[in-house]
């Protein structure tokens, strides 16, 4: 998914472009570029690779512009080139735009335009947007824009400008997400607000089916229809330093240490009643979860919880997959929707269908003012603050944190469950401060091209979540399982090569489990164990053993999770990956 952004003011905009672009890198790396309103003319610059190449080029020339837009790419359509980066111009050179998401119909597009005698010079998709709006230009760039929307199909952010129209930059919103930053004098768009942090506090997320219109001097919003919207601005409080590295040589390596301060700041937003929610979970027929990756793992330790406390049956469904069943969803049912960004595109389009079919749909999300959060009934938010690793770890956490507090909120020993939780964070440190005896086991696997995580219940979706961790930053392949169910299969992988991590707190499957670990010691299997500190058993079992302080048998995976995100960051550091921005990778998936 692309980062996209927008200045028009008073200040040179090259360097807001590109700080700003630096905070969006993690939505997509490939290449990068900028265009410039310079002289009376638009001054291009793209470089593939990261930002930094694209820094470099620009380096010691003198770039005086005060209105440009910039991008960052995640390539969707057409290889990884200059001619396919962003910005894209129209034929006439007067057009500059920039664009995140997919214009499914652009192949017709292009076709169209070719009969028109454009020459379609990229392989982009994007490139249709720009030749169109030249083709409807007719004085007015946001009358080009609105005459041009009709034509698309498919999901998309963007922005425009043209020296015809100095300082006035149009930008677009259809489905994947767009910010805009009111300052003084000046004004911005961008894909996601950590990227105008820098900038301004005052933000309008916009919403679906929205246009809207910047120059320095103000802002107007309008519907794809030109009718003139009115929309409030929210004042956001994330720090600019929690969106830095503070000391830390990755981001993902700071978000794990963040993790027991960011889940105690999400339990203190769940202690009082206040949050409490308008009906009765027991009242629903079903509750289904929908959600991808690991939000996705989230929900998963969410269906113990809410089976336990609640006792109503949990479906956990893969947002892409429940988008296009027939799976039957109606007024009975309740549907929570995890995602951290709360804009990835499956989450959000599964969620909005079973809310049509008469659902009540409650999201669970960390940003603040995303669509999901706009168009669910309710929303219970983490207070992770922004995640820039594109492997997750802290929002986890904190889903972790609000989804055992929707589960014991209307139970009889609410307050003695809740007390319980408050322990974790403290529990969380004392894990984090192992984490050197995690580095020494993990250097130990480096080499290793395959790795099974087991676990049995609440530990099942934790094992796959440290299976996902590895195979995203140090593409390792890796691959989470049920424990019993490794009998029926995947034992036939297992020989003295195999690394086998199991998860194995003392809970009602303990027993179970060990039974497991002998079948996998039976085939040679190198076994890793994650259990409660004085496990002397799983100390001898295991070639390597990793102890987390004993709790209580639901709290466990809010401990367990940590050594696997710590397991696999230092085998993709010391791999001398890119740990923050694996490859083909990117932190918000906006597109299906
Ligand atoms: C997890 O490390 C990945 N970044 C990815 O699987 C992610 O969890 C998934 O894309 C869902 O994102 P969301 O929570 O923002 O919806």
């Amino acid at each position: 998914m692309c980062g996209i952004v927008g200045y028009t003011g008073g200040k040179k905009a090259v360097f807001i472009l590109l700080e700003a672009l630096e905070r969006l890198e993690y939505r997509g790396y490939d290449s990068s570029g900028v265009a410039l309103l310079e002289n009376g003319q638009i001054f291009l610059e793209k470089k593939v690779g990261k930002i930094r190449e694209l820094v470099r080029s620009l380096w010691g020339k003198t770039l005086n512009s005060t209105v440009g837009i910039g991008h960052t790419r995640w390539a969707t359509h057409g290889g990884v080139c200059e001619l396919n980066a962003h910005p894209h111009l129209d034929q006439t050179g007067r057009f500059a735009l920039v664009h995140n998401g997919i214009i499914e119909n652009y192949r017709e597009i292009r076709d169209f335009l070719i009969s028109k005698g454009i020459d379609y010079k990229s392989e982009t998709d994007t490139e249709a947007i720009v030749h169109l709006i030249s083709l409807n230009y007719e004085g007015d760039l946001l009358r080009a824009v609105l005459k041009s929307l009709p034509m698309l199909r498919g999901a998309y952010a963007f922005a425009v400008f043209t020296p015809l129209e100095p300082g006035r930059i149009v930008g677009v919103r259809y489905g994947s997400p767009l910010v805009v930053g009111l300052g003084e004098g000046e004004n911005f768009l961008a894909s996601d607000i950590p990227a105008l942090l820098p900038f301004t506090r005052n933000i309008i997320p916009l919403d679906d089916g929205e246009v809207v219109d910047l120059t320095p001097e103000g802002v107007s919003i309008y519907d794809f229809e030109g009718n003139l919207k009115v929309k409030d601005s929210i004042r956001v409080h994330w720090d600019i330093i929690s969106a830095e590295k503070g000391g830390f040589k990755h981001f993902m390596l700071k978000e794990i240490f963040e993790q027991p301060r960011v889940v105690a700041d999400t339990i203190k937003g769940y202690l009082s009643r206040d949050y409490e929610l308008p009906f009765s979970l027991k009242d629903f027929r079903r509750i289904l979860i929908t959600a991808c990756g690991t939000s996705y793992h989230a929900g998963l330790v969410g269906k113990y919880w809410l089976e336990r406390f609640v006792g109503v049956p949990v479906e956990v469904v893969y947002a892409s997959e429940l988008r296009y069943a027939d799976t039957p969803v109606g007024r009975e049912d309740l549907v929570i929707a995890i995602s951290q960004s709360g804009e990835t595109a499956d989450t959000r389009f599964s969620a909005l269908s079973a809310k049509e079919k008469g659902a009540t749909l409650l999201s669970i999300v960390n940003v603040m003012g995303s669509a999901l959060s706009r168009e669910s009934d309710y929303t219970l938010y983490t207070h992770a603050g922004p995640e820039i690793g594109v492997a997750a770890t802290k929002t986890f956490s904190c889903q972790l944190a609000v989804l055992y507090s929707l589960a014991v909120s209307q139970h009889p020993q609410r307050n003695e469950l809740m007390d319980e939780l408050l322990k974790v964070p403290h529990l969380m440190e004392e894990v984090l401060s192992r984490s050197e005896g995690v580095k020494e086991i993990a250097l130990r696997y480096t080499s290793k091209k395959n790795m099974l995580y087991l676990g049995r219940h609440l530990s099942y979706p934790v094992a796959l979540e440290g299976a996902l961790k590895l195979k995203e930053i140090s593409y390792i392949h890796a691959e989470g399982y049920p424990a019993g169910e490794m009998k029926h299969g995947p034992i036939a992988l297992i020989d003295e090569n195999m690394p086998v991590v199991v998860v194995a707190p003392r809970d009602r499957v303990y027993e179970k489990i060990i039974s497991n670990i002998e079948e996998v010691l039976a085939r040679k299997g190198v076994l890793i164990s994650l259990g409660f500190e004085e496990d002397k058993k799983l100390t001898q079992l295991s070639k390597d053993f990793i102890g987390v302080p004993q709790c209580s048998e639901e709290l466990s995976p809010f401990l367990t999770v940590l050594p696997l995100q710590l397991f696999a960051y230092y085998i993709a550091d010391y791999l001398g990956l890119d740990v923050d921005q694996p490859r083909n990778l990117a932190k918000t998936v906006t597109v299906e």
